[in-house]
């Protein structure tokens, strides 16, 4: 029998593996045009200077009026950026731009059919947009400063233009992903109280015309079995004044927002003068329990926050062509595709479909044809352009000079095809750690300053400061080489307010565990848990490891999943690499690792034991899978993130539950089959 060893780690340790990789230097045409080159930065941000140093972000962004008091605390947690100030978030992200961008792009609208080319919207033509439908909202659906409204939109320019409308008012707007169900809309629109909605007939996806309208139907009616009545449902057409869905519209309650508008020709709003800590919107997020959460972000912080970011980070100028891929319903999209590229003038890209429809080249045609100098995407979705055409890039006439990867850990494999072949060794990657809560960044290098580090996300931003923490609240030291719960020491202004209408989860899954005194009204009792576990290095850097609960423990190690999956990465034939938890009567769990390859790979007893010997080389014999399943895709969510929580209850035999809401539900039915 293998002997159990004890090893003297808490819970929130697991110990790493992964190796240090060598840094990667920016090139001296990227420091040369940098709009952040002073190292000084570091000492300006430093916690003697918090909280007064984020003047220097407020201070990006046109205010009616100055704050009195840069920081209250009087409400700790629930903490009040900028109080006093007065200012607009459509005002900043458009107005104050056409005085010397009236006719630069703000919005490349790419539509996912090739034939339908390409829509460029000025500043002027948005300030238009935005005003009419602002007017419209006003007068047509009642809405009025504090209220709710939920968006259900895909990615067309009508969504930031909706968003836009209702940050000129003064509305708040939870915008829920366009590829969520009817009913996730519903929990929303009960959650907020909207009584509008806002939606559209019809988007395309993978080349095919959706029916989104049927999905306004369903939320409605939820919703009004709970109580909660919407009485306007506003459609946006895809093709104004023609008919792209089936479903009809109800008389009295639905409008096509194109007829509407109409009626608010050449209309003008003035912009509402919104206090700082006014909420600007809801975005709502799932824990792995209970009901989503409804994140509300306030207005002068978070844009503060957006525009520094995007500044400083994304090195974004109002020359930029720059195109964050993600889908404007998430957080990624609200800060990283409109808030912050807008409110500095550039011109950002929005793209209707799927990043490899019809093929694997047309993200580089895309890049190629609007000259996108700022590319933002995923691994998840580097993974997947990677599987489908590794070669691609190089065959595309772009040039990329700043790259971003967000959302989950990169294997450095990955990132080093990110660099070397989407980047063309031209680019510089940052990789930005944060969450729905976080408004912005939370780690990542500034490129012009600090050096990459494949795998890594780099040092805290300017003016955050993470430490990590055991279970018992003790830090762990730079260089320890353990993990631990990673958390941040300060307030800073993109953190979102509250959790909307529930104050009480907001402090006990953020602040319970570490907080020193909850009656305390100094921030520095209220360290913000992330529940991200990471380990910091000698250098300072973060790699983060995932969500705490995302860990293995075989024979009492604790073994995070992405260092075993970057390790399968290692083998050239392997795209996607998922590692689940199997109980074993012995050792407690055991790894089985799913893989998918890239094209024209064959799936083979010799390739699985290849990827078996690779975790053994690359981690130790601890890490030997139990079994290496090779399968046709992973299960996925509609935003692109495995379900490693259905692998693992086929490895365990177990019940799947409901797989409809996958963006590929059918192949869980075949890896079913292959498991039997
Ligand atoms: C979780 C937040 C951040 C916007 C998109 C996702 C993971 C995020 C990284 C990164 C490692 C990352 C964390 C975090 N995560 N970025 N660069 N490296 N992990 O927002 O849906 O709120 O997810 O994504 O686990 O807690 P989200």
């Amino acid at each position: 029998m293998a002997e159990k060893e004890v090893v003297e780690t808490s819970e929130a340790q697991i110990a790493v593996h992964w190796k240090e990789e060598d840094l990667v230097y920016p090139s001296p045409q990227f420091i040369a045009q940098a709009n952040m080159t002073d190292p000084e930065i570091y000492d300006r941000f430093s916690l003697d200077n918090f909280p007064n140093c984020f003047k220097e972000y407020a201070d990006i962004l046109t205010w009616y009026k100055y704050w009195d008091e840069i920081l209250d605390t009087s409400d700790a947690p629930c903490y009040k950026w900028f109080k006093g100030g007065q200012l607009n978030a459509s005002y900043n992200c458009v107005d104050r731009h056409l005085a010397e961008f009236k006719n630069k792009t703000a919005i490349h609208f790419v539509s996912e059919l090739i034939e339908e080319g390409y829509e460029h919207v000025t500043f002027q033509e948005l300030y238009v947009r935005v005003n009419e439908m602002a007017a419209l909202l006003k007068d047509f659906a009642g809405l009025k400063r504090g209220d709710r409204v939920t968006l259900h939109l895909p990615m067309t320019p009508d969504l930031p233009v909706t968003m836009l409308a209702c940050a000129r008012l003064g509305v708040i707007h939870s915008q829920v992903f366009g590829g969520f169900s009817g009913k996730a809309a519903a929990d929303r629109i009960i959650d907020s109280g909207s009584r509008v909605l806002i939606t559209a007939d019809a988007y395309y996806r993978g080349g095919n015309l959706l029916d989104h309208k049927q999905k306004a139907d369903i939320a409605v009616d939820m919703a009004k079995e709970e109580g909660q009545v919407v009485d306007k449902v506003l459609v946006w057409q895809r093709y104004p004044g023609k008919n792209s869905t089936p479903t009809p519209m109800v008389e009295g309650r639905d409008y096509f927002v194109n007829d509407v508008l109409k009626d608010y020709y050449g209309a003008r709003v003035e912009p509402e003068k919104m206090n700082a800590e006014d909420p600007l919107f809801l975005m709502y997020t799932s824990g792995t329990t209970g009901k989503p959460k409804g994140c509300q972000h306030g207005t002068g912080g978070y844009l503060a926050y957006a525009a520094g970011t995007s500044k400083f980070v994304q090195d974004i100028h109002p020359t930029d062509a720059y195109w964050c891929m993600a889908d404007i319903g998430w957080i990624t999209g609200h800060s990283y595709i409109v808030y912050g590229p807008l409110a500095l003038g550039a011109s950002t890209v929005i793209y209707e479909g799927i990043p490899t429809y019809p093929d694997a080249g047309r993200s580089w045609r895309i890049a190629q044809d609007l000259d996108v100098n700022i590319f933002h995407t995923a691994p998840t979705a580097i993974r997947a352009l990677r599987k489908v055409g590794p070669d691609e890039p190089a065959k595309y006439n772009y040039h990329f000079k700043h790259m971003t990867t967000v959302g989950e850990p990169i294997e450095p494999e990955v990132w080093k095809w990110y660099y070397k072949e989407v980047g063309k060794g031209e680019a510089i990657i940052v990789d930005t750690y944060w969450q729905t809560e976080t408004g912005g960044f939370l780690c990542s290098t500034l490129p012009a300053i600090k050096p990459m580090k494949p795998g890594s996300a780099g040092p805290g931003m300017p003016g955050i400061h993470p430490i990590i923490f055991d279970d018992d609240g003790k830090t762990l030291e730079e260089g320890a080489g353990i993990a631990g719960n990673i958390c941040i020491q300060n307030p800073w202004p993109g953190m979102f307010q509250t959790i909307w209408g529930d104050r009480d989860r907001f402090v006990e899954t953020y602040f319970g565990r570490y907080c020193k005194d909850i009656n305390s009204k100094d921030w520095r009792d209220w360290p913000y848990m992330t529940g991200d576990a990471a380990v910091q290095a000698e250098d300072g850097y973060f790699r983060v490891l995932g969500r705490i609960d995302d860990v293995i423990n075989v024979s009492g190690h604790r073994l995070g999943t992405k260092e075993l999956e970057s390790a399968a990465l290692v083998c050239v034939e392997v795209a996607e690499a998922a590692v689940v938890p199997v109980s074993d009567d012995i050792k407690g769990v055991v790894p089985d690792m799913y893989v998918s390859l890239k094209p024209g790979y064959d799936a083979s007893d010799e390739l699985a034991a290849k990827i078996s010997a690779a975790l053994c080389e690359e981690i130790g014999p601890i890490a030997k899978p139990n079994k290496v399943w090779i399968v046709p895709d992973m299960p996925k969510t509609r935003s692109g993130k495995i379900m490693r929580r259905i692998l693992g209850a086929i490895s365990n035999k177990g019940d799947v539950g409901d797989v409809m809401t996958l963006a590929n539900p059918e192949v869980v039915e075949i890896i079913k089959k292959m498991a039997e």
